[in-house]
């Protein structure tokens, strides 16, 4: 049965943070990415631009955006901060300005996430944030797509993130709140979620009945689980940290030791790209429990949902 009352109008918004959207709008977001997946190939956007700007590296989301507007009838063009006036000192207000009369959605990976409000706030035309250091919003859409077809249902669901309080955290977080999966997140001291993200997902637990807990104890965390998550120790931007990291988050690697506690059923998420050894034994990202390239095609498919709600007007 559909969990979604009202059809929401997503027309010409941007797509920066899922907090920013109602739990009826994220649950038709996934619907729509299941009808999407039923039905890959619609010409919905001849002669149509999504411009992708990206200042870190990508696969998953610069190769699914790509694909996804080809697929959809439109173009995709990826421009590289090194190579755009951006990377010379050019405004964000006026490449967002500029932009504006080219194209017809911008999508963005930075690393300040206020870089991409900014971008917003000038750009006439619908901006997709694809990561910044705070939030991974397109990558949550996925990640609850995967949850929900692996496991038949989001409600009631126990969701365990192990690992950096980061940008994916961020926004598995407040997805899992907003449809009704309880949501753990094990950090060590030092590395938990941004206080006003666990206040955001608290909030939206409070309406759809979700449980939200974040502590520093992975055995804890992973409990009766049935999704468990991870994503690298280091992001990118942090590799000056990565020996520091390596040794603070050492107890945090999900193994078969640590499995032992977790649902008999679970299944393994990850972002990507992963070090196997690192967060993750090769033996579990390559086991029967590891879900994790389905979840990478469903990148696919929920920006293609998006891009259709946000950037598609059946009359124009
Ligand atoms: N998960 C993800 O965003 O992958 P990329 O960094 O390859 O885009
Ligand atoms: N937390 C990781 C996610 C990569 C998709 C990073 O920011 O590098």
């Amino acid at each position: 049965m559909s969990q979604v009352d009202l059809q929401p109008t997503l027309y010409g918004k941007d797509f920066l943070s899922l907090k920013d959207f109602s739990i009826n709008d994220i649950a038709y977001l996934i619907e729509k990415a299941e009808e999407m997946k039923q039905n890959p190939y619609q010409d919905l956007f001849k002669g149509k631009t999504l411009a992708m700007i990206f200042e870190k590296s990508s696969t998953r989301t610069r190769v699914s955006f790509e694909a996804g507007m080809t697929q959809l009838g439109g173009h995709a063009l990826f421009l590289s901060s090194n190579d755009l006036q951006i990377g010379r000192g050019e405004t964000i207000s006026d490449t967002a300005q500029v932009l504006s009369g080219y194209v017809d959605g911008i999508m963005i990976r930075t690393f300040e996430h206020e870089k991409v409000e900014e971008l917003a706030q000038y750009a006439s035309i619908p901006v997709i944030n694809g990561l910044t250091d705070y939030s991974h919003p397109c990558q949550a859409l996925a990640d609850l797509l995967t949850i929900k077809e692996a496991k038949g249902t989001l409600k009631g669901i126990k969701v365990a993130y192990i690992g950096d309080g980061n940008n994916v955290a961020h926004s598995l977080m407040v997805g899992c709140a907003q449809l009704g999966c309880d949501i753990a997140v094990a950090s060590p001291k030092g590395y938990e979620p941004l206080q006003e993200v666990t206040d955001t997902a608290h909030e939206f637990a409070k309406q759809s009945g979700a449980e939200v807990i974040v502590t520093t104890d992975p055995v804890a965390a992973v409990q009766n689980a049935d999704v468990i998550y991870s994503d690298v120790f280091t992001s990118m931007g942090q590799e000056a940290e990565t020996e520091k990291r390596l040794a603070e988050f050492k107890e945090y690697q999900i193994n078969d030791e640590l499995m032992r506690h977790a649902a008999k059923d679970y299944i393994f998420l990850h972002c990507l790209p992963a070090h196997r050894g690192e967060e993750v034994t090769a033996d579990i990202i390559d086991g029967p429990h590891s879900k994790v390239f389905q979840q990478a095609e469903n990148r696919l498919h929920v920006q293609k949902a998006l891009i259709k709600e946000l950037m598609y007007q059946p009359s124009k």
